[in-house]
């Protein structure tokens, strides 16, 4: 049956860990130290402005999130050196199995959307560059409605951005906070626990699916 699904994008399709290599012939064994907390740190940001009502684009945490990171890391970038950091976050590489498992799910006619808390220029652009643009039938950003994930506005919007029910559309993440949010508003939800650790919130309920690599997902939707 044909089914609607909404792909997160960072540390679902596209690997946020991907900086590491352009930090490691700065600081060697600190990059993937800084790599980690640089993406802890964003979302954060994203989530104590939500809190607070006081939203601030997707850039905007990620930038804020490195200075500060790097701050505390006593890691001291040269003005080069950041913005090289940003533009390599907007060039950020696909996981090797996004492409194809794509290429599959669009084949079996179900309908793709991306859904990101990053900005569409921004997502765009890392779609483009990863080779996975034209997959998708449309992008949905939060920045649309001006709060993150998991806000329970985020997933309605989605919802009627795509123009389907709850009970009819499925979130795939990696971010076991974006399942839990996607749950919330009565979404299906699939999380891509790609470590195979099973380490999930136990916050009292269970993903419908649960998959350990993109080319399980078409046979988790039947
Ligand atoms: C995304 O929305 C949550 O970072 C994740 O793409």
């Amino acid at each position: 049956m044909r089914q609607t699904l909404a792909f997160d994008v960072y540390g679902t399709l596209i690997d946020t860990q991907g900086v590491t290599a352009t930090l490691e012939g700065w600081m060697g064994e600190r990059a993937p130290v800084l790599a980690r907390a640089w993406r802890e740190k964003q979302l954060e940001y994203t989530f104590r402005r939500g809190l607070m009502g006081a939203y601030a684009d997707f850039d905007t945490c990620t930038e804020q999130a490195l200075r500060f990171c790097c701050e505390v890391l006593g890691i001291a970038l040269e003005a080069e050196q950041e913005a090289e950091l940003l533009r390599c976050y907007r060039e950020l590489p696909a996981f090797a199995d996004a492409g194809s498992a794509l290429d599959e799910l669009r084949a079996e006619g179900h309908r793709l959307f991306a859904f990101s808390n990053g900005t569409a220029e921004t997502v765009s652009g890392l779609l483009r560059n990863a080779g996975l643009e034209d997959r998708f039938e449309d992008l949905v950003s939060v920045d649309e409605i001006g709060c993150f994930k998991p806000d329970p506005r985020v997933y309605r919007h989605f919802l009627q951005r795509a123009n389907v029910l709850p009970q009819q559309a499925w979130l795939v993440s990696g971010n076991p906070f974006d399942v839990i949010g996607a749950q919330a508003a009565a979404m299906r939800t699939v999380w891509l626990d790609r470590a195979r650790q099973r380490l999930f919130d136990p916050w009292g309920g269970e993903p419908t699916a649960t998959i350990g690599s993109l080319d399980e997902l078409s046979g988790a939707l039947r």
